[in-house]
């Protein structure tokens, strides 16, 4: 069954998606590995996620994390979950998820739901791969409610991730993570404020939340002391 494209997606955004339906033909990516798991616990605690929540998950892969997060916020919650890849949504759509999932093939620079809507947005494995990360945060703080979350997750450090994708594909190899500061700037300027950064070899985290005001957005960061004390490299502050 094909899924509504519900935004016309760049040519890009296809190339990138052709991509990943090939990957989703390997199997690539359709279901955590031991050792990601123990992590994901953690993540999972982290993201603080309550029954009723609606959470958007862009990038969602083939759904080995839309199912778990569908179970987290209930029946009364909602997972929006959207990627390029017509492949990988097929493979998460057999998982058998039902609403509160709704998948969608599209953009995460695009989400059709109205401003101040979801309560956290979780990105798992997919930041670097958003090429141009400027509009995409200025619409996760237009679909974020005020103090709504942004979690950004992976399973190793920035530079373990930068490494991968340098040598992985060329369609991917100049996908890489941002460094803490310009990381802090991207988020600034679209009205985020990062709240929490760890960046260490076997993990990468940043949580950030939107600004009541998205007026916000563009003035001075409130970078965390803690973050900028470590000169952005690894630490942890809330
Ligand atoms: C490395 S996979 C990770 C999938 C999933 N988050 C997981 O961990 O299993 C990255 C996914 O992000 C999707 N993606 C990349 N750029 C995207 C964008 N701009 N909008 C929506 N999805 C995107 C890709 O199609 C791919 O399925």
């Amino acid at each position: 069954m094909p899924f509504p494209t519900i935004a016309k997606m760049t040519p890009e955004e296809k190339r990138l998606g052709r991509f990943f339906d090939r990957c989703a033909r390997k199997g690539l990516m359709d279901a955590f590995l031991p050792e990601e798991q123990t992590k994901l616990r953690d993540f999972l605690r982290r993201w603080h996620l309550r029954p009723g929540d609606r959470v958007l998950e862009p990038g969602c892969g083939a759904g080995r994390l839309t199912e778990i997060l569908a179970e987290a916020v209930g029946p009364n919650g909602e997972v929006y979950a959207c990627d390029l890849s017509g492949e990988m949504l097929r493979r998460a759509a057999q998982r058998g998820l039902r609403p509160p999932v709704h998948l969608f093939r599209g953009s995460a620079a695009k989400i059709e739901r109205p401003d101040a809507y979801f309560d956290a947005i979780i990105c798992l494995n997919v930041f670097p791969h958003f090429t141009n990360p400027a509009p995409v945060l200025v619409e996760f703080a237009r679909v974020l409610k005020p103090n709504g979350r942004l979690y950004i997750a992976h399973f190793e450090g920035r530079r373990q991730i930068n490494h991968f994708h340098r040598h992985a594909a060329p369609e991917v190899a100049h996908h890489l993570l941002p460094a803490a500061r310009d990381m802090r700037r991207l988020m600034a300027k679209a009205g985020l404020e990062v709240t929490e950064f760890m960046d260490r070899s076997e993990m990468y985290w940043l949580a950030a939340r939107r600004l009541r005001s998205r007026a916000s957005a563009g003035r001075p960061c409130a970078y965390p002391a803690a973050i900028r004390a470590s000169g952005g490299r690894c630490s942890s502050a809330k």
